[in-house]
């Protein structure tokens, strides 16, 4: 089949998705599906196409109509200028907790020393990896009650060459978890069951999104049990939901923490808080 001709085809099923930009989702699509890179399809792009290349493009195209996530059908998700693996395990990594990184590496006092990270509901391992590619030196382990997400997050490791600084470990929040951190990560479920969220996040883990007590449930938990796991001079990083900064601060302070600094997201909205 002629390649613009079914360009144009996919094209005009692909504006009936959610897609922002119908192109760009549709190019890497194609790319995935041709295993061909961005420059090559844009500059020197194939003339023909076969059939079951189609076959396959116009299933994904059809499934991204059904509001399912470009990461998920592509089978992977950058993060920090990373790829990360995802499946039906993981929450899909999202730009705005690209904060918890660019702000770690800013209150950390020394990038030189090998710091220890403990990453509290890892999923696809965005967050540990990213810090760990960024501090050499560091050592860092994840943890998540989903075997499944852990199996993803230890491939993603292995794909970054980083399984050799870090370890993954089945634990609910801090049960399995021995020894003491310069930093805690945390992005825990933080949606209230009642919030109303967009067909494209239903395809997330449940178990990733909501938490019970407005959304504040695992926070509580978190910093109730957090303290021993903390060195002195240690803090902890949380992504929280845009209204719950007055909330988790007042759960912090009530368990001996202190706001160092709260961060708004790209889109200036309050996104993460980090305690000492
Ligand atoms: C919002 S997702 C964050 C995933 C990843 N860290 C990120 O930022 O993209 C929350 C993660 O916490 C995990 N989780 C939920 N409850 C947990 C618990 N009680 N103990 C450990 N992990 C939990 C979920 O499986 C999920 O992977």
């Amino acid at each position: 089949m002629n390649f613009s001709v079914a360009f144009k085809k996919l094209l005009e099923k692909m504006q009936g998705s959610p897609a922002e930009n119908p192109v760009r989702e549709l190019r890497l699509l194609i790319g995935h599906v041709l295993e061909l890179p961005q420059e090559k399809l844009l500059f020197d792009g194939p003339t023909e196409i076969s059939s079951t290349a189609f076959k396959t493009l116009s299933n994904y195209v059809d499934r991204r109509c059904q509001y399912e996530p470009l990461a998920k059908i592509l089978g992977y998700k950058e993060f920090w200028g990373l790829k990360f693996r995802v499946t039906a395990a993981t929450l899909d990594p999202r730009p705005d907790s690209e904060v918890l990184i660019e702000t770690a590496l800013k209150y950390l006092p020394d990038h030189q020393i090998p710091l220890r990270v403990l990453d509290l509901g890892t999923g696809s391992g965005c967050l540990l990896l990213s810090l760990l590619s960024e501090l050499t030196t560091a050592t860092g382990v994840g943890i998540d009650f989903s075997e499944a997400a852990l199996a993803v997050a230890q491939e993603n490791a292995q794909t970054l060459k980083i399984q050799d600084r870090c370890e993954f470990i089945q634990s609910n929040w801090f049960e399995n978890v021995s020894g003491r951190f310069d930093i805690i990560l945390a992005n825990p479920p933080y949606i209230d069951r009642s919030e109303v969220l967009s067909r494209q996040t239903l395809y997330d883990p449940e178990t990733a999104l909501f938490a019970a007590d407005n959304g504040l449930a695992d926070y509580r938990v978190i910093l109730q049990l957090a303290r021993p796991y903390l060195k002195d001079g240690g803090i902890i990083i949380f992504e929280i939901g845009h209204a719950q900064a007055d909330a988790v601060n007042f759960i912090a302070q009530k368990n001996g923490f202190n706001l160092l600094v709260k961060v708004k997201d790209f889109n200036q909205l309050d996104r993460c808080l980090v305690f000492s």
